[in-house]
């Protein structure tokens, strides 16, 4: 009966407008993510059940609670990929990171140990309190002097961005696009983050959605919303999202 019911489930979700995933935290045991294998591989089930076949994995970079080397990152991932393939769970993979705006990215930057998204892309976070001293000449550096484009991750969930959506508009003009997240347009934080979220995509700001997956709730938001009305609303503006673009299939 149980069985039943769970099939008759998966079939009512709908077809995704894409289908790799850019930003995530299923890389067991590294960030807050996922802290073991068993539960990477439950989420990456999770996140083929929904309709994903690609997730390009991007465990935290943070100088002073991730501080994740190449090495630490290219360790977890290999465990990632391996223990899927164990359980049967089919999934495509590639791995980046999602650095944090400091020291340690500054860092690896100098020293020439950052792993961009397929691309060039360079997904970054500011931090959470206040956006990083010096970012507009940052952001120009990254782009001039090391050659990748930022993707600023979830725009939409920066507080003193919400009261001052100006900026957004002038972070654009300097270059930077925007990964927001399905869990902000699913409503899993609050209502300033789906508002915020949804006005970006109002306004043509978006490049990239991610799913920025840490744990098995974040898959329920997801499936959730992927049954309302609310992601039917986003296939006028799929055509505009990237994702699908990272990766070539051969
Ligand atoms: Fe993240």
């Amino acid at each position: 009966m149980f069985d039943f019911l769970h099939i008759h489930k998966v079939r009512r979700l709908p077809e995704l407008f894409w289908q790799t995933d850019l930003h995530s935290h299923v890389c067991p045991g590294i960030d807050d993510g996922s802290p073991n294998a068993e539960r990477s591989v439950q989420l990456v089930a999770g996140m083929h059940e929904l309709g994903f076949r690609r997730m390009i994995v991007t465990p935290h970079v943070t100088d002073e609670v991730f501080p994740n080397t190449p090495e630490i990152i290219a360790e977890s991932y290999t465990r990632l990929v391996e223990s899927c393939r164990q359980a049967g769970v089919e999934m495509k993979f590639n791995y980046s990171a999602e650095y944090r705006i400091d020291e340690l990215l500054f860092h690896f930057l100098r020293t020439g140990q950052v792993r961009p998204l397929p691309g060039g892309y360079l997904l970054v976070e500011n931090s959470w309190m206040q956006e990083p001293a010096n970012l507009d000449a940052f952001l120009f550096e990254l782009r001039s002097n090391y050659g990748y484009m930022p993707v600023l991750a979830h725009p939409e969930r920066y507080q003193y961005y919400q009261r001052h959506r100006e900026r957004y508009r002038l972070l654009r003009e300097q270059g930077i696009m925007f990964q927001i997240n399905l869990l902000s347009l699913a409503g899993h934080y609050d209502k300033a983050c789906k508002n915020t979220a949804e006005w970006l995509l109002e306004n043509k700001m978006v490049e990239f959605i991610g799913s920025d997956m840490h744990r098995p709730s974040h898959l329920e938001s997801i499936r959730n919303y992927l049954m309302s009305k609310d992601y039917r609303r986003l296939e006028a503006v799929a055509p505009l999202i990237l994702n699908d673009t990272l990766v070539q299939d051969t």
